[in-house]
């Protein structure tokens, strides 16, 4: 690999040249099967002709501006999101990160107007929030953390799942502003919580003046079967975070709040160069209107339970695989031993997965994977697994 880049990534050994729908290919021609879609970005699978098209036209008439000038692109985007999620107001940054800055800032401003004079966050062990400073502190994940102490203050810690942790936090700390969780975690290894956890949440948050703040960065944009995550419980939060599948690959994150909470920023409070510009406004303008039109949260909902099924009647007897769990098309398959040497096994078959928290292998196919790739992808990763533990 070039020694020109930083050593950040451990990068497995293939460079893509071209994308089309659920296919990459690399440089030598060979062709994958995208199950990971740039972990939960291409959720229209690559280079879809709506998204290309907005992205052509608005390239050739105005690329950036300024966020000190209206920006029409950004309203009408700002519009649409509020529509499909009724939250109130949005604030457009370039990344999920820095999406979860803004809600963060958002905790600390609701906090001082109620006169606490240290805010705290709750957030949750196995989380993952991001790696900018203070992203990377409400990340429950040491790796994530280590070398860059000292963490950032305001952040207190529970496990996930666990409503009498949080319950008893209530009764024991004044100096609480939020929550913020993931409502399926991601990276932590496709946690799901128990249900009714995201109502007790919203009730907690209710009865103590905290805000109910949702990372749905991996899970939002259709992925678990609704808009939104929260959509399924009704649970609505008062600030939510989306990036990932909000550009298709353009990047783009956005902050939105509704209530008091929609109301904290003031103009000087908080900002961004590229946040929201023309260019990637009209991209997920165009992803919002695709995905609307061609119903692809009722898609990924869909193809989730029948990929879901294929994996389980495949996987069937094999006592390595202990358990799979899934919200639409966001899939894991818990194994009994550490198996990150299935990504590079699958790559050679031609086909892209994950493994995170060492032992689960995570799919995040494009929402709208037709049924022959998804009978691939079922046929091919059962065998690699089989493979893999001698089954
Ligand atoms: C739930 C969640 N939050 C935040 C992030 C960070 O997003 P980004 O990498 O765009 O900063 C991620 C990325 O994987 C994520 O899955």
């Amino acid at each position: 690999m070039p020694q020109s880049l930083m050593a950040t990534y451990k990068r497995l050994d293939v460079t893509f040249t071209k994308g089309e729908g659920t296919w990459l290919w690399d440089k030598a021609g060979k062709r994958y099967l995208d199950a990971i879609s740039g972990i939960a970005v291409c959720s229209l699978g690559h280079a879809h002709p709506a998204v290309t098209r907005a992205l052509c036209e608005q390239a050739s008439t105005l690329v950036h501006t300024s966020n000190i000038y209206g920006i029409e692109n950004q309203q009408r985007l700002g519009d649409a999101l509020t529509a499909i999620s009724g939250m109130e107001r949005v604030f457009f940054s370039n990344s999920g990160a820095e999406a979860n800055e803004a809600a963060i800032k958002l905790a600390r401003l609701h906090g001082h107007h109620n006169n606490i004079k240290d805010p705290a966050i709750i957030v949750m062990q196995n989380s993952f929030h991001g790696r900018t400073l203070a992203t990377l502190t409400a990340t429950g994940n040491r790796r994530v953390q280590a070398g860059f102490e000292p963490l950032v203050k305001g952040f207190i810690r529970v496990p996930y799942g666990d409503i009498e942790a949080i319950q008893a936090l209530a009764q024991s700390s004044q100096n609480i502003a939020a929550v913020l969780v993931e409502p399926v975690q991601g990276e932590g290894g496709i946690n799901i919580p128990p249900g009714g956890y995201l109502g007790t949440i919203r009730k907690l948050c209710d009865d103590n003046n905290w805000l109910m703040m949702l990372d749905e960065i991996q899970t939002g944009m259709g992925r678990t079967g609704a808009w939104f995550a929260w959509q399924h419980e009704n649970a609505k939060p008062d600030v939510m975070t989306i990036a990932k599948a909000l550009g298709n690959g353009v990047p783009i994150g956005a902050c939105l709040a509704r209530g008091e909470a929609a109301e904290l920023f003031a103009p000087g409070s908080h900002g961004s160069t590229f946040g929201g510009n023309p260019l990637v406004c009209a991209a997920a303008l165009a992803v919002i209107d695709t995905m609307t039109t061609e119903e692809i949260p009722a898609k990924a909902a869909a193809l989730g339970s029948y990929l879901v099924t294929g994996l389980a009647a495949e996987l069937e007897g094999i006592d390595a695989v202990s358990e799979i769990r899934h919200a639409g098309c966001l899939v894991g398959i818990q194994l009994d031993r550490p198996c990150t040497e299935l990504v590079g096994m699958a790559l050679d078959q031609g086909l892209l997965i994950n493994v995170t928290a060492e032992s689960v292998i995570r799919l995040l196919p494009p929402l709208n994977m037709s049924s022959e790739d998804a009978d691939t992808l079922v046929q091919g990763l059962s065998r690699l697994i089989r493979e893999f533990t001698d089954n």
